[in-house]
């Protein structure tokens, strides 16, 4: 069921959909509806697109962009872009390279690598490739696990640690459940213990084996006061993933994280939760500078990120257009990727004219009262009324 890697010409890939569209060629159907679905009618799915290109930026001019770069530092480390990649499980699925492809693609990109706990290698073997190295948590239900495995991440040489908070449990997925999902015998989940991770090579008829293995290994009893206890147990700056709650954001700011990120786990978890960037200006606002705000969920292009930070954002985790990268073409395929993001940011970032990501803090950006309709070839306009002005609303 892995995927082979098919011809990769990269002269063919001019936005980031083109690598989307190249891997649907070449993954089988089941692991590209695991990559590519979200839960329930996949609603929150697809507003995570909508609701970014609804946004509009007002560009700066007269402010002499020739040294305009993209370099910035994420979590007190120096990053070539303000990109990290989004923790994805089981990235094997993708490639046999799996995560050690996509890092090796990270290091050369200078951007961090996030290793998830359902990552298919060892948090020791990824970080041996050099990158920026930060670890994703999910909490187990063996707390000593969880506190075990971060542990390992700090001897490793991870430098910051990432709480996800929006999985309880995973959520309905549809595709998943439709297609009886389990992972091939090869793909495993390198940090639960042998059988929490072989119980997801099989699903019965109307299931998926991920959903089920890993509801088994995760306490869907984490809460504030394990928070606090995680801040004790590490020293490494600690992030969490998942806030979309604006009053949930000023707590986390309050309990001592370094980072928070705005995400609504690309449309997996709850079905109908608001779209990221949606929820971005107000979490910004509810922490007022306490620590660094991220954000991922639709992340597509530079003009994308840019939004992001224009609404405060000190970065974006890049999540499903890197796998489609891996498909195509291992560690080179995920370095295409970024390489063309980076290229797409510097661009945006210039013509909006921004030397740099900090200045697109001062840039305006407002929901337009219009909203593009990609579905018409002749990209019409159709009209999309504002629930608050009916016009269109100054967001920043
Ligand atoms: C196949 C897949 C696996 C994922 N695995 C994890 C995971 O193990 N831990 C986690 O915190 N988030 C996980 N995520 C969520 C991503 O970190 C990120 O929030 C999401 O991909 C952002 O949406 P986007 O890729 O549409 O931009 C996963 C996402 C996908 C698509």
């Amino acid at each position: 069921m892995t995927a082979t890697t098919g011809a990769f010409a990269p002269g063919d890939f001019f936005a980031l959909a083109d690598f989307e569209r190249a891997a649907d060629t070449v993954l089988p159907s089941a692991v590209r509806d695991f990559v590519a679905g979200g839960s329930g009618a996949e609603l929150t799915l697809a507003d995570n697109r909508a609701a970014f290109d609804r946004l509009r930026i007002t560009p700066k001019v007269l402010r002499d962009v020739s040294d305009c770069s993209c370099a910035t530092t994420l979590m007190g480390s120096p990053a070539a872009m303000p990109v990290a990649t989004a923790p994805v499980g089981y990235q094997k699925l993708l490639h046999p390279e799996g995560e050690l492809a996509a890092a090796r693609a990270a290091a050369e990109a200078g951007i961090p690598f996030t290793v998830g706990t359902l990552s298919s290698y060892t948090v020791e073997e990824i970080a041996a490739v050099g990158a920026t190295t930060w670890f994703q948590l999910y909490w187990l239900r063996d707390r000593e696990q969880s506190f075990d495995l971060v542990r390992r991440a700090e001897d490793a040489g991870c430098s910051a640690v990432m709480l996800t908070v929006d999985v309880p449990w995973m959520g309905r997925r549809q595709r998943d459940l439709r297609n009886g999902f389990a992972l091939p015998n090869d793909v495993v989940a390198a940090h639960l213990p042998v059988g929490a991770e072989s119980a997801a090579h099989r699903a019965a008829s109307g299931e998926s084996a991920v959903a089920r293995h890993t509801a088994a290994a995760f306490a869907p009893s984490l809460s504030w006061a394990d928070l606090a206890e995680l801040r004790r147990r590490t020293r490494l700056p600690l992030l969490i993933k998942g806030v979309l709650d604006p009053a949930d954001a000023a707590q986390a700011a309050e309990s001592g994280v370094d980072g928070i990120i705005v995400s609504n786990h690309g449309g997996r978890q709850l079905d109908g939760a608001v779209a990221s960037i949606d929820a971005l200006a107000e979490v910004c606002a509810a922490v007022n500078g306490r620590c660094e705000v991220l954000l991922d969920s639709g992340v597509r292009s530079g003009v994308d990120a840019l939004k992001a930070l224009a609404l405060g954002a000190s970065g974006v985790l890049l999540g499903r257009p890197l796998m489609w990268g891996l498909a195509m073409g291992g560690a080179e395929g995920v370095r295409r990727v970024l390489d063309l993001f980076a290229a797409e940011l510097r661009d945006a970032l210039g013509l909006a004219g921004c030397s740099g990501p900090e200045d697109a803090r001062t840039l305006r950006v407002r929901r337009d009262a219009m909203a593009v309709d990609r579905t018409s070839t002749s990209h019409a306009r159709t009209t999309y009324r504002d629930e608050t002005s009916g016009e269109g609303t100054v967001v920043r």
